[in-house]
């Protein structure tokens, strides 16, 4: 592995330090594979035109996400057990996002609790699922808002779960009881309350947006007409997203999803952002100049996070925002907001 970009490096040297189990269910998708298969490569099937004779000696890369200054537009995925990777989970996750300054989605299924993670003071985001007891939801929302939630990102590409047909270790036995519970209040619950709502409509933004007075993010959007009825149900934000290739597979990449999703959104003020695959300052470069304001990963940190803790969820942000930097240097623009869909080549 010498001689390796350390960024490419970090799944195999996670492999190393992870039970076999906890290694697979991070890196897998649902089904045959094929959406977890195919996202990095949409990205790096990108071809750029650059700009030259361009004063690009001195470049910003700090931006804000509804609001909140971040020192990049690499921010971090929401993602479950987190513990698996690391004693202290969460809360190592959090610190070395916050240490980046970028902003970090928190899974509803998060191991830790809300009001500690609010207390690393990294700026976050609440990941829900609205299950088909509301009164989970609402208390959890609550304690989110309590624990200084800056958002909520409600997850609408998970109606059903994604059927994993993945036959190796199962990670459950390294859970430990009630660890995914943590932040579900307390109360005899059926495991049907805790089920996921399937009966939802753009209505339930308006109804998060009344219930915790935040701005509400939906997360796991493909389509233009999609994003506008979102849109127009007044979300403040809109994650282009497949779920890392681990909900409906075979769905298209988000490298190919996001233009159509941009030109719908286009004159609206709800802010666009993506994930999936993005592993590489020219990816971050290419779906910023189609349009996102901001980009999420997922599996890179966790592997940072089993690599080394938080120094190494540090390390990837940084790494990535010098990429970045880099990059723009060399496409000839020296500012986010000036990056447009012209940087891009059609495809043939
Ligand atoms: C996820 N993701 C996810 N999304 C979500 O909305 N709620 C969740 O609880 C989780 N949990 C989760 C666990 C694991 C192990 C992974 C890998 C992913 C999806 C995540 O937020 C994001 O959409 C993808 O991970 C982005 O793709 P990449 O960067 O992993 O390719």
């Amino acid at each position: 592995m010498d001689g390796m970009r350390w960024i490419d490096a970090l799944e195999g040297k996670a492999a190393e330090k992870l039970p076999e189990a906890v290694h697979r269910y991070y890196r897998q998708g649902s089904a045959g594979g094929i959406s977890v298969g195919e996202a990095v490569a949409a990205w790096s099937s990108y071809r750029f035109r650059p700009r030259v004779l361009q004063d690009v000696s001195s470049i910003e890369l700090g931006t804000t996400v509804l609001g909140t200054p971040v020192a990049s537009p690499v921010l971090v995925a929401p993602s479950t057990l987190q513990r698996l990777a690391d004693p202290d989970g969460e809360i190592a996750m959090a610190n070395g996002v916050r240490d980046a300054g970028s902003l970090l989605g928190v899974s509803s299924n998060a191991g830790t609790r809300f009001a500690e993670l609010g207390a690393t003071g990294v700026p976050w985001w609440l990941q829900i699922y609205i299950v088909r007891n509301r009164s989970i939801t609402e208390q959890m929302l609550d304690a989110a808002v309590a624990g200084g939630a800056k958002a909520i990102v409600l997850t609408v590409d998970t109606p059903v779960v994604g059927r994993k047909e993945d036959d190796g270790p199962v990670v459950w036995s390294y859970v430990q009881p009630g660890q995914l519970r943590i932040n579900v209040p307390d109360g005899d619950w059926t495991d049907e309350d805790l089920d996921k709502a399937d009966d939802l409509t753009p209505d339930v933004i308006g109804w998060l947006a009344e219930r915790t007075g935040l701005p509400i993010v939906v997360k796991g959007v493909l389509r233009g007409d999609d994003a506008k009825r979102i849109s127009d149900a007044g979300a403040a934000g809109i994650i282009v997203s497949n779920h890392g290739g681990r909900q409906l597979d075979g769905s298209i990449p988000t490298a190919q999803a996001l233009p159509e999703v941009a030109e719908a959104l286009a004159g609206t003020s709800t802010e666009l952002y993506v994930d999936g695959g993005i592993r590489r300052g020219e990816h971050v470069l290419a779906a910023l100049a189609l349009g996102a304001r901001a980009v999420f990963v997922g599996r890179p940190a966790l592997w940072a996070l089993a690599v080394d803790g938080q120094a190494g969820v540090t390390r990837l942000l940084n790494d990535l925002t010098e990429e970045l930097e880099h990059t723009l240097q060399l496409v000839g623009v020296p500012r986010l907001t000036d990056l447009t869909p012209d940087l891009i080549a059609p495809r043939t």
